[in-house]
């Protein structure tokens, strides 16, 4: 007698980056982690989350030159720093993940948007918060509410099903996280869910048109699987960045179907919101009195915005036997190859020394310029001579102690001297089309050169 068994199978999947495996494995082969598998349950012969079909697409293969182009149709979210960050407004019919670690701001941001744009038809839906405690926050928002509906709902099939109906300008998803689709066997929250949700967003967003703004939780080791599974799904990833307890936070395009990605916006946190900081150098740079050593300015560049920074170090003695090294906002395995750097091709000794690095405003910082100020941040901390406060730097360093080039070193010239910056460290072979005006250009080789031309 046959008896009706439900089949499910175990699939392994990566915590770190959402990749899928058939078999247990120690270390992804896709990211390189170690440890991050986590097995799942998966019910053979649900509704595969991959397959989503796009309207409009052609069933057959036809010649590239024949498809037509049309400026995709935007609408604008009424925040000049959000517009830009996706390229002059969100697409119509794409769907836009919002990640970020909880309490960074992401629903308050995403509530102020439809806000501040009352003529936006907007429905939002809540799975965290009630009814009640969305009006509270709309309340200390200020703006108008006429238009912004609230819709508290975890199913899915009830939110799609109130969404076709409303037919709103933009929906917000908040978040990914609490929301389920009936028909996948577990929890929300889970990776099946998760993708699940993600994907009947996508589907939903691309029949209809409709812009949609999908919330997700991340953690701080980016361990819960969240959004990184869902980075490929979506088609514009926005991550917020910053330091819980400060006011500033930075919100980054990571991913961008429809425009450039490494775009920044810079927002403080304030009683009544989100306010937009247009001119991030000014909040970046120092917030104390010149003359403290182990600090050096960064002119950096974040997709195609030039802006200062600070980078802070502190050197001091080791306590225990081994030295620490830590960086906050930093690629520690950077920091380590620079001091090694530093200890063999300039002879400073560091290997009994505890380094501590800090990108100042919870910034996480990836550009290679930074090197250079990174460098002399720790120099000037462990000889606790404070750089001049008009001096900024803006070089890669290599192995053997050569600073190198950066692009675009001219636009990152003319930014710090437009802040007030006397003085700038590149690398000898910067080349310039034409001399940044106000501003003197110090050309450095190698870091003995870099240490004679500073600590003179
Ligand atoms: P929230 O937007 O709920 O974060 P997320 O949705 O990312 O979890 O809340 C962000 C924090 O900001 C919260 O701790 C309260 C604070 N806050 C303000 O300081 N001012 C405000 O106007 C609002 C609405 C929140
Ligand atoms: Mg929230």
């Amino acid at each position: 007698m046959a008896t009706a068994v439900k089949k499910t199978k175990s699939v392994w999947f990566c915590s770190h980056c959402g990749n899928e495996y058939s078999k247990w494995m120690g270390r992804c082969p896709a990211c390189g982690e170690w440890n991050t598998m986590v097995e799942r349950e998966v019910v053979t012969g649900s509704p595969k989350s991959g397959a989503i079909s796009v309207p409009g697409a052609s069933r057959k293969p036809m010649p590239l030159k024949d498809v037509s182009t049309t400026v995709e149709d935007r609408v604008s979210l009424g925040s000049a720093e959000v517009d830009r960050l996706l390229g002059g407004g969100i697409v119509k019919g794409s769907l836009v993940l919002m990640g970020g670690e909880p309490g960074i701001g992401k629903s308050t941001l995403s509530l102020q948007l439809p806000l501040h744009r009352p003529e936006l038809k907007t429905l939002y839906v809540t799975g965290e918060e009630s009814v009640k405690q969305v009006k509270m926050r709309a309340d200390r928002l200020g703006g108008s509410c006429d238009n912004c509906l609230i819709f508290s709902e975890t199913d899915m099939s009830a939110i799609l099903a109130e969404a076709e109906e409303v037919a709103p300008d933009l929906m917000i998803v908040d978040s990914v996280q609490t929301m389920y689709c009936q028909h996948v066997d577990s929890t929300a929250g889970s990776v099946s869910q998760i993708k699940e949700v993600a994907a009947q967003l996508l589907r939903f967003a691309k029949s209809s048109g409709i812009p949609v703004i999908l919330i997700g939780h991340i953690t701080k080791e980016g361990t819960i699987a969240g959004p990184k599974i869902l980075e490929h799904i979506v088609d514009v990833v926005l991550q917020f960045e910053g330091e819980n307890r400060g006011a500033y936070r930075v919100l980054r395009s990571i991913k961008n179907r429809f425009g450039s990605t490494s775009e920044l916006a810079v927002f403080e946190m304030t009683g009544t919101g989100l306010r937009e900081v247009a001119n991030p150098s000014e909040m970046l740079i120092p917030m104390h009195e010149a003359g403290l050593s182990g600090t050096a300015i960064s002119a950096m560049l974040d997709g195609n915005r030039p802006f200062l920074f600070e980078v802070q170090a502190l050197v001091s003695s080791a306590v225990y036997g081994t030295a620490q090294r830590s960086a906050t906002g930093f690629d520690v395995r950077r920091l380590n190859m620079l001091l090694a750097v530093l200890e063999r091709r300039a002879g400073f000794k560091l290997g009994q020394k505890d380094v501590f690095l800090n990108m100042a405003g919870g910034l996480r910082i990836t550009d290679p310029a930074c090197d250079l100020a990174v460098i002399c941040a720790v120099l000037s901390s462990t000889f606790d001579y404070a750089i001049p406060s008009d001096v900024c730097f803006a070089g890669e360093v290599g192995l053997s102690g050569e600073i190198r080039p950066v692009s675009q070193a001219a636009r990152r010239a003319v930014e710090a001297a437009r802040v007030g910056f006397k003085r700038i460290f590149v690398s000898s072979y910067t080349h310039f089309d034409q001399k940044p005006e106000g501003i003197e250009v110090v050309k450095v080789a190698d870091i003995p050169a870099l240490v004679r031309a500073l600590f003179k």
